[in-house]
């Protein structure tokens, strides 16, 4: 049976098709309904990095200034063998082995739906990943935080990033996964301050600290990484990304993993956390989180799929018989998407009310 995560991807791409991305739209609850993990943080605080750490490749574009400037799906497919590769929902035909052109493609993309302008869009871009080196995950990858406008972007840049960052992770179903680097005070954080005004109990927040290899001499992180500082609910997860040298000698993603890991097992003052610290664990800590929200959401989602359904139907009487492509085919397409769900899920609840899940 599919994995329930992949599932609720499929469900999030129709959404899409049908121009709901939680927003005002045609199906304006299905979307803010769907648990999702969003990536917040200030600018060079290392989100492109954990992400990249945990799909274990190198595609995101970087660059000074805004470099991200529409949400990013990012749909993590473990695979059992074969080659990695990815797929964009707006070229779907197209396969992508070679990774620097998934990194350019979402530069075009980018611009495609913001011009020349440089500007933030919060229509997302969807893509898959499908490689043996991930586990199963979904994380929205959005704009960072920042205090200044660069260049031929607009004063306002900065304010509509942080509205659209606050628009995405006060949903109650959004896990937010909060980056701050630890060679800044904690009190400064861009992620903790935007997390904390959504989230004050800590109850959604994942906490992770990157640029730990980079604090000062003489201070560590381990007050922060046991919760004396800020307490979550849930663990702090230090991580050691590649540097800007790292990069520039083009240090392999995979290599760079089991570094981070020898980091934590042999830094004294870390040892004792080493087993929940690095990228890997922050990826398994995560899809099994996801997993078990949306468990926990299935009957919620089961009967808000049920009411779409009826709403759509609804609508294609009164269009009359779609024909393919038309707004009506989408709809139809979405419609046959719901009712495959909601057999799904009933077939899927049976099986864990009987305890016969996975
Ligand atoms: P973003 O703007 O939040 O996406 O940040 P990036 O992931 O692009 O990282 C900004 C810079 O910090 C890059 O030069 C990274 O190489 C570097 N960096 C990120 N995390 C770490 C880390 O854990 N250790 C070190 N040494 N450098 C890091
Ligand atoms: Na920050
Ligand atoms: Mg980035």
């Amino acid at each position: 049976m599919e994995n329930l995560i992949q599932l609720v991807n499929k469900i999030q791409r129709a959404c899409t098709a049908l121009g709901d991305h939680g927003e005002e739209s045609a199906m304006p609850t299905l979307w803010d309904a769907l648990p999702s993990i969003a990536v917040v943080g200030g600018q060079s605080s290392g989100k492109s990095s954990v992400l990249e750490s945990i799909v274990g490749k190198d595609f995101l574009p970087r660059g000074s200034g805004i470099v991200t400037r529409r949400p990013l799906v990012l749909q993590l497919h473990k695979i059992d063998e074969g080659r990695e590769y990815a797929e964009f929902m707006h070229a779907p035909r197209k396969r992508f082995t070679d990774f620097a052109a998934v990194r350019q493609e979402i530069s075009d993309e980018t611009d495609r739906e913001t011009g020349r302008s440089k500007g933030i869009s919060s229509v997302p871009i969807h893509l898959s990943i499908y490689s043996p080196h991930v586990v199963n995950l979904t994380l929205v990858d959005l704009p960072g935080l920042t205090k200044i406008a660069v260049e031929g972007q607009q004063d306002s840049i900065v304010q509509d990033i942080e509205n659209m960052v606050r628009a995405f992770i006060e949903k109650p179903n959004c896990i937010i996964l909060a980056i701050s680097p630890a060679n800044q005070d904690l009190a400064t954080s861009d992620a903790i301050k935007i997390s904390r005004e959504v989230d004050p109990k800590g109850e959604r927040t994942f906490g992770v600290l990157t640029k730990i290899d980079l604090m000062d001499k003489g201070t560590d992180a381990v007050d922060i990484l046991e919760g004396k500082s800020y307490k979550l609910n849930f663990p702090w997860i230090g991580v050691v990304n590649r540097s800007q040298a790292d990069i520039n000698k083009n240090v392999d993603m995979i290599a760079a993993r089991r570094r981070e890991n020898e980091y934590f097992a042999n830094t004294p003052e870390y040892r004792h956390l080493a087993p929940r610290m690095g990228s890997v664990h922050l990826g398994k800590v995560l899809s099994k989180h996801l997993e078990t929200v949306i468990k926990s959401r299935i009957p919620g989602l089961q009967s808000l799929i049920s009411k779409t359904i009826i709403e759509l139907e609804t609508e294609l009487n009164r269009i009359g018989r779609p024909i393919a492509a038309d707004t009506g085919g989408k709809l139809y397409v979405i419609m046959e998407i719901c009712r495959t769900f909601d057999q799904i899920f009933k077939d899927r609840l049976d099986g864990i009310r009987s305890g016969g899940d996975k």
